[in-house]
């Protein structure tokens, strides 16, 4: 089965709103794609501006976590029920997450399961720690995390869904994960899917790889099996180097010259009518 590849820009906390627009409207006049998808996942307060800027374009939007209750007396929190209508993707459970705000396995599940209730892809973050790598702990930790992440998905559900291994002590460091290793950690991944919920769900699970990845290192990690895109941090706030990872990963998937069903959007406001319940 040929899955679409996916990039990511994970913009985290490093911009005001005013740079936010501003490297938006860099991405939507530089980045150009027909094989792949495009995702960029800016802050909340972005978002609502952000859907009205990608309307009619290819460029979608993600959101960086969303709680698991649709609403409620949650102070501070934005739930995947509030961010339906303007994002079609959101990352829960990445390392930042939580090794800094104590997410657990558990409430990564609920927030995987809140999104899809939500019609909003999860991009669920698995990766090993620098002491668990050196323990030789890898696959045993990744295999945890993934099993107990998606635990209250469906089969159907799962197969939507996205996988980002991203170890954490490349996030940001500058130490990029070979891409063997990455390949062989993602096949890892897909052959427990596939024990888990069948062959069918584990071809359909898009598994990516994140961390230091940049326009220099992308093109060791372009035509492996496993690997089905890329979650970019640092890379993705500088739009040429992020236009460049695109760029390369679109010249790969020219060669095997499948495009992409294209999804033209319409405004975020007159998305949220459709929601069905
Ligand atoms: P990095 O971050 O590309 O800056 O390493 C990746 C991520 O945290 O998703």
């Amino acid at each position: 089965m040929k899955r679409t590849k996916i990039i990511i820009a994970n913009w985290k906390m490093n911009l005001t709103v005013p740079e936010a627009t501003v490297l938006l409207s860099k991405y939507l006049k530089e980045i150009n794609f027909h094989f792949s998808e495009v995702v960029v996942c800016p802050s909340f307060i972005d978002i609502y501006s952000a859907s009205e800027a990608v309307a009619g374009s290819e460029i979608a939007l993600g959101a960086q976590d969303a709680y698991f209750e649709d609403r409620g007396s949650f102070t501070g929190e934005v739930s995947a029920a509030q961010l339906f209508g303007f994002v079609e993707y959101c990352i829960v459970g990445h390392s930042e997450r939580r090794q800094l705000f104590g997410e657990t396995d558990k409430t990564v599940a609920k927030k995987a399961a809140a999104c899809v209730r939500n019609k909003i892809t999860p991009i669920i973050c698995v990766g090993e720690t620098l002491h668990e790598k050196e323990d030789g702990l890898t696959n045993l930790v990744v295999a945890g995390q993934v099993e107990a992440s998606l635990a209250e998905l469906t089969p159907s559900e799962v197969a939507k869904s996205i996988i980002a291994y991203e170890p954490v002590w490349a996030i940001g460091t500058g130490h990029v994960c070979s891409a063997e290793k990455a390949e062989d950690v993602a096949k890892k991944i897909r052959n427990l899917v596939k024990v888990l919920y069948g062959e069918g769900v584990s071809e359909g699970v898009r598994i990516i790889y994140g961390g230091s990845l940049n326009n220099k290192n992308v093109h060791q990690f372009l035509n492996k099996n496993n690997l089905d895109g890329f979650l970019v941090g640092g890379s993705s706030l500088d739009h040429e180097v992020f236009a460049g990872i695109v760029a390369k990963v679109e010249e790969s998937e020219a060669k095997i010259g499948i495009r992409k069903v294209s999804k033209t959007k319409v405004r975020s406001s007159s998305k949220g009518k459709t929601k069905k319940k």
